[in-house]
């Protein structure tokens, strides 16, 4: 029998604002406890932290699980994804619907609620507004009253998919704001991506080098500006999904600095690799790293990380979407027809450990921030995620700073045939993993349960986020009529 109470004991707690020595007393699936001396009742299990980091489980707000996608379906799905992430420490993703042009968007939300409910821990949804109309914006409403969503994506590139022009930025980012909820970019301009891919094809460059080519930085940093721009003459907050350059950060720094409402994620996989994984002579290989954006020259790196010291990107991600290399071979004589995505749940955490903690950039504090409190706050998901606290979910990782271990697709959990960060040895690994109250991963080895997952419904207006809305309850509250 599964004891209801569980301490850890001996560990070193760091949350977004704290490092401090307590032990964790869990009930069930919630924090019970944080301190010294705890009640702890008989039969509780123990779980040694000593030496080890207790830390809020991290979510990752970028993943796309068995996704439907330039004609084939990513590899990972619900279950075997979120495992993975559990073995690395990643205990909730937010993943995206993603309905065709002109479906229903309530729809596709529930395929996607029915695919995710094999889930091993817990997921939350992003919705993509991939065209307009009176229905679309309806909706929209509809998902944001009664389903949970407070978070709209809209993608600038993928066109003739599922790209949207301004058009539609313009009525969705206008609908998103009276909801309440967050508009959310792919920031990479479509139109010129397809004209250079044409003329990259024409000139006789067939292989992955040409997906790199055809999406030059400055591609990312128009739109990333356009979109900005939109959303500060609308007046709604904005957050960009995985910036790879310069270009766009430069556009999120320039915005915050004048105290535009933007945020910033960034990929661990665009901190550490770069483009010349395009020019790898055997084609699999240069394949396996086509995403979009792709990996920019090394100097945009160190631009990312200072994006992060500097407080103008805000969250890290994975954007994992598997695609094994059979799937990977659809677009053998044309790198347009690669399909776009690249692995990284697992690793996530233990990458950005190893090169943002150790390395100095970053405090063990500021390693909880961008890999979970900051994603829980943004996305109105806070305090129940992110935090240490009593009364949250007891999504917990016991973190050895010290383990060490050589990244492979041979030994890793995710369903897909290679690991961009092949041959990386890491260190700072989970040793515990907990998804409320429940170890899912412990010595090595997985014990994920299919459909423990839970669904996160998330409430419009984030506190963290809306600034408008708290001065205008504040108002309210006065008596002031602002309408
Ligand atoms: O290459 C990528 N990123 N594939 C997934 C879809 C997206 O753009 O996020
Ligand atoms: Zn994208
Ligand atoms: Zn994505």
């Amino acid at each position: 029998m599964t004891t209801q109470f569980k301490i850890i004991r001996g560990g070193t707690v760091v949350t977004a604002d704290q490092e401090f020595r307590a032990d964790v007393l869990i009930h069930g699936e919630t924090i019970a406890a944080v301190g010294h001396d705890l009640e702890v009742p008989a039969g509780a299990e123990e779980l040694d932290a000593s030496g080890c980091y207790v830390i809020p489980g991290g979510i990752d707000p970028h993943t796309h699980m068995e996704l439907p996608f330039m004609g084939t379906v990513a590899s990972e799905d619900f279950f075997t994804g979120t495992s993975a992430g559990a073995a690395g420490g990643t205990t909730s993703i937010i993943d995206f619907v993603i309905p065709s042009p002109q479906q229903s968007l309530l729809e596709a939300f529930d395929n996607w609620r029915g695919w995710a409910e094999k889930s091993a821990c817990d997921y939350a949804f992003h919705v993509a507004v991939t065209w307009w109309s009176d229905q679309v914006s309806e909706e929209m409403g509809e998902l944001v009253r009664d389903h949970g969503v407070n978070s709209f994506k809209h993608f600038m590139a993928y066109k003739n998919a599922i790209m949207v022009d301004d058009e539609v930025l313009i009525a969705s980012f206008t609908r998103v704001k009276e909801l309440g909820a967050l508009c959310t970019v792919h920031a990479e301009n479509g139109e010129l991506v397809f004209q250079l891919q044409k003329r990259v094809f024409e000139q006789g460059i067939t292989g992955p080098e040409g997906h790199a080519l055809s999406r030059p930085p400055e591609v990312e940093g128009e739109a990333a500006n356009r979109a900005i721009r939109i959303a500060e003459v609308l007046g709604v907050p904005l957050y960009i999904v995985h910036n790879s350059c310069r270009q766009s950060l430069e556009a999120i720094t320039r915005a915050r600095s004048e105290g535009q409402r933007v945020y910033g994620e960034v990929l661990a996989q665009h901190l550490v690799i770069d483009e010349s994984v395009y020019r790898d002579t055997d084609w699999e290989q240069a394949a396996h790293h086509v995403m979009s954006p792709p990996f920019r020259d090394v100097s945009h790196q160190e631009a990312l990380w200072r994006g992060i010291q500097g407080g103008n990107l805000h969250t890290t991600a994975t954007d994992h979407c598997c695609f094994c290399t059979p799937q990977k071979s659809a677009g053998k004589d044309d790198f347009r027809l690669i399909p776009n995505g690249t692995p990284g749940i697992e690793d996530r955490m233990s990458v950005l450990w190893d090169q943002g903690v150790r390395t100095g950039r970053l405090t063990p504090v500021e390693f909880v921030k961008i890999t979970s409190s900051n994603t829980a706050q943004i996305f109105n998901m806070y305090p129940q995620k992110g935090c240490v606290k009593v009364g949250a979910d007891a999504d917990l990782v016991i973190w050895d700073p010290e383990s060490t271990r050589t990244i492979s697709a041979k030994t890793h959990h995710q369903n897909v045939d290679f690991n961009v960060y092949e041959g990386m040895e890491v260190t700072g690994n989970a040793m515990v993993t907990l998804s409320r109250g429940t170890v899912v991963w412990k010595d090595g080895e997985l014990r994920t349960t299919k459909g423990a997952g839970k669904y996160i419904p998330r409430k419009p207006f984030a506190p963290y986020i809306n600034a408008s809305n708290a001065r205008s309850s504040l108002l309210a509250a006065k008596g002031v009529d602002r309408s």
